[in-house]
């Protein structure tokens, strides 16, 4: 029996967010249902209700969550009802080209659930990176459900459903941060203070935290920063050389999404260095770079999806360092809100002080 919850839906191109009935399919073949606990507001969430990941409205919002299985569909032997798992947004195929060459944090055909959630009147909805998690229920692809230990409170396990483990990732898989060595990371919200949280736990000698707000900066040093630069009151790319001796960071990362912030990224690392995008620009954006200073700078220019992480290898991991007090994931969640409160929670993420608002069923 298809069952009604409640969720939260982004009606259309920047109009507010609101709370709405959905209508939740049994699962089907290689589905699960999930029950909601817990699901973090990322920047990606507000890019949705702006229209700035595509156009497919409604969109039912929320990505970065945890919960407990409530029913499978046929075939799903991997999890099982009553199992406490984070949702991740990249479930690797297994069969694609990336896969069948041993990459598959590359996967090029992640699996979503095929049925749709609806509203009431029918409308399909767009669940935010195939997840949809600001709902009482959500149906997924049952690879999209990775077990972990049920001893860490759902608010902070479900950060690493996105922007926690995207942060980490791009320091320690994407830009192989190694022992001793000099780290920026640009924009220092969830994203970017899990990749300065990454840069420590991979032994960098100097992490640098850049951002426009010195209650973000405060919070950066909190979480390992050893040096904090406001790029509204001086220039990102100076400050960086002068504390690298001159030179520039061995690895640079972008957790903003803009072309000037990029732009700084790549003149703020040294030469043969590596720059990680994590940020995600929005379709008009545009980069122009000379294309002597790419080819005579060196080294490389990355993208990172989800911190080219593998949920089933990376989220047990943190999760152990976590409970082990190696990193401190509770130090992410800033609130816990209400269903109702998401559109509030968009509006503080401009404030300054917010690292993560968290949705607690
Ligand atoms: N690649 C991925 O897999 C992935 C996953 C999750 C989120 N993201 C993206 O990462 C980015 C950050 O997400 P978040 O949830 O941390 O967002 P956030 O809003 O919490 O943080 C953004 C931070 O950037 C700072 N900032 C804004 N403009 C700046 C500028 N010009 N210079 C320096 N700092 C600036 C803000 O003060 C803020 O601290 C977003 O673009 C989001 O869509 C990417
Ligand atoms: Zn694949
Ligand atoms: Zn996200």
């Amino acid at each position: 029996m298809p069952q009604h919850v409640q969720g939260v839906i982004a009606p259309g191109r920047n109009e507010p967010v609101r709370v709405e009935t959905i209508v939740i399919p049994d699962p089907g073949p290689g589905e699960a249902v999930v029950k909601i606990q817990a699901c973090g507001v990322c920047h990606t969430d507000l890019h949705y209700k702006q229209g700035a990941i595509n156009d497919e409205f409604p969109f039912l919002l929320g990505h970065e969550a945890a919960g407990i299985v409530e029913s499978v569909g046929e075939g799903v032997t991997d999890v099982v009802p009553g199992d406490f798992v984070i949702l991740n947004w990249r479930a690797v195929c297994g069969t694609c080209r990336a896969c069948l060459r041993g990459r598959p944090w590359y996967c090029f055909a992640t699996h979503n659930a095929k049925q749709k959630m609806t509203l009431l009147d029918g409308t399909e909805l767009s669940p935010a990176l195939g997840i949809g998690a600001f709902a009482e229920k959500t149906l997924v692809a049952a690879g999209q459900c990775t077990k972990v230990d049920p001893a860490v409170a759902p608010e902070v396990a479900g950060l690493l459903g996105c922007g926690v483990m995207a942060g980490i990732g791009a320091a320690i898989n994407t830009g192989n941060v190694g022992r001793g060595d000099t780290v920026a990371v640009i924009g220092c919200g969830g994203v970017g203070d899990a990749a300065v949280v990454g840069a420590r736990l991979a032994g960098a000698a100097k992490i640098i935290a850049v951002d426009i707000d010195d209650r973000k900066l405060d919070k950066a040093r909190e979480m390992g920063a050893t040096h904090t630069v406001n790029s509204r009151t001086a220039d990102a790319v100076e400050a960086i050389r002068e504390l690298t001796g001159g030179f520039g960071a061995d690895v640079v990362i972008e957790a903003v999404g803009r072309p000037e912030t990029y732009e700084q990224a790549f003149y703020a690392r040294d030469l043969a260095g590596t720059v990680v995008l994590v940020g995600v620009p929005s379709p008009e954006m545009k980069l122009e770079l000379p294309l002597l200073d790419v080819f005579g700078r060196g080294g490389s220019l990355k993208s990172s999806w989800y911190g080219d992480c593998l949920p089933s290898r990376d989220f047990p991991m943190l999760i152990d360092l976590h409970q082990q007090g190696r990193i401190d994931l509770a130090a992410f969640v800033t609130e816990t809100i209400g269903l109702g409160d998401v559109e509030k929670a968009f509006a503080r993420m401009h404030e300054g002080d917010v690292l993560r608002s968290v949705v607690v069923l």
